[in-house]
């Protein structure tokens, strides 16, 4: 079957597109994907599991149709239903392929409004800002919310779900060039990154969720009110992400509370998210969808500063 490989080190690695792995067969409870489109997600190339996998597979979102069930599988699913999936980071072959297996818990049916491309761009942003918001806080509705990275694909989901479901007031940090765009997705406030005071003009924010990491990460713990906490999934992490210590600004905020976490693939709300999709709650990812066959450029478009939308590889041409 067609799949990209990621060859070489973390270092010094190249994309390429392979026809020579074989298609996997579903064992147990597993489900075979027939993969229409799988999203990108540029920071993986230098995660260490795509590594240390059997074939150097990437890619976790995809959408596509149920191809065949393993002997044990017991659940909803049929032949030929569309779904879509985060695959976990662990699992022995990513997403980026003609065939991909899924376990029951990371698949979901996939929203009809929508098509194999876009709905392949939501899981990782939507999975991490459900997480963020419904399972790692407890934020009361009406919070005030600064979304770091707002104009990114996990930034897009951030704003709108705590904009939807939790009535918060959203201040999204993002160049201007956004800012039609997140208005329209519900921020209450878009603030210029590239003003490099941007953080002096915000007080009292209840929850930080940060998607950028490094300085603005560090910007934002003078916004935060006194008890408040600071979230971030940024990566590369900060220092004192898992487990290595405490953040040097608890000196300066000692009461703030703070969190870096993974996200886990979660196929119940992948279902919910669906249908918020599918009845105009949530707007999908701006995708740029590119064949299997411009992977490696698609690869470099992926990992560009400013662009406007999500890559996705597909490997059926939708119709
Ligand atoms: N821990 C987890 O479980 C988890 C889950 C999902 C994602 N992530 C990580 O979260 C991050 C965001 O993912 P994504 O898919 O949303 O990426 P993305 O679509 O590329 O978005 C990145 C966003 O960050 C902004 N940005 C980048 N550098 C910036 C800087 N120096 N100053 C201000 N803004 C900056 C970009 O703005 P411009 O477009 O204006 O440059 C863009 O809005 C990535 O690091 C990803 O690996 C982690």
């Amino acid at each position: 079957m067609k799949a990209i490989q990621i060859l070489g080190s973390q270092d010094d690695h190249n994309v390429i597109l392979s026809n020579s792995l074989p298609r996997p067969i579903p064992t147990g409870n597993q489900v075979l994907i027939k993969v229409h489109a799988a999203g990108i997600t540029a920071d993986e190339i230098i995660w260490p599991e795509l590594y240390a996998s059997p074939n150097r597979v990437p890619g976790h979102d995809i959408s596509g149709t149920v191809e065949s069930l393993g002997s044990q599988y017991e659940g909803p699913l049929s032949l030929g239903q569309n779904v879509y999936a985060m695959i976990d980071a662990e699992a022995p072959q990513g997403g980026q392929a003609e065939y991909v297996i899924a376990m029951p818990n990371e698949i979901a049916i996939k929203p009809s409004s929508i098509s194999h491309a876009e709905a392949a761009a939501i899981p990782i942003p939507a999975l991490t800002a459900w997480e963020a918001l419904f399972k790692r806080t407890n934020l009361d509705h009406g919070s005030k919310i600064l979304v770091t990275g707002a104009s990114g694909a996990v930034g897009v989901m951030f704003v709108q779900i705590a904009k939807k479901l939790l009535s918060a007031e959203v201040i999204a940090l993002a160049s201007t060039s956004s800012n039609t765009m997140l208005a329209e997705l519900g921020a209450n406030q878009v603030v210029d990154y590239n003003n490099l005071n941007w953080h002096q003009g915000i007080h009292d924010v209840d929850a930080v969720f940060d998607t950028v990491g490094g300085e603005i990460l560090t910007k934002t713990w003078s916004t935060v009110k006194k008890s408040g906490i600071v979230v971030t999934v940024a990566d590369p992490a900060p220092k004192w992400a898992f487990g290595r210590g405490q953040p040097e600004e608890l000196q300066d905020h000692p009461e703030v509370r703070w969190l870096h976490f993974i996200l886990s693939p979660d196929g119940d709300t992948l279902s919910r998210v669906a249908s918020l999709i599918d009845d105009g709650t949530l707007k999908p990812i701006p995708v740029v969808a590119f064949e299997a066959e411009r992977a490696i450029e698609a690869w470099k478009f992926a990992a560009q500063r400013g662009r406007k939308g999500k890559a996705v590889l597909e490997f059926v041409a939708e119709k």
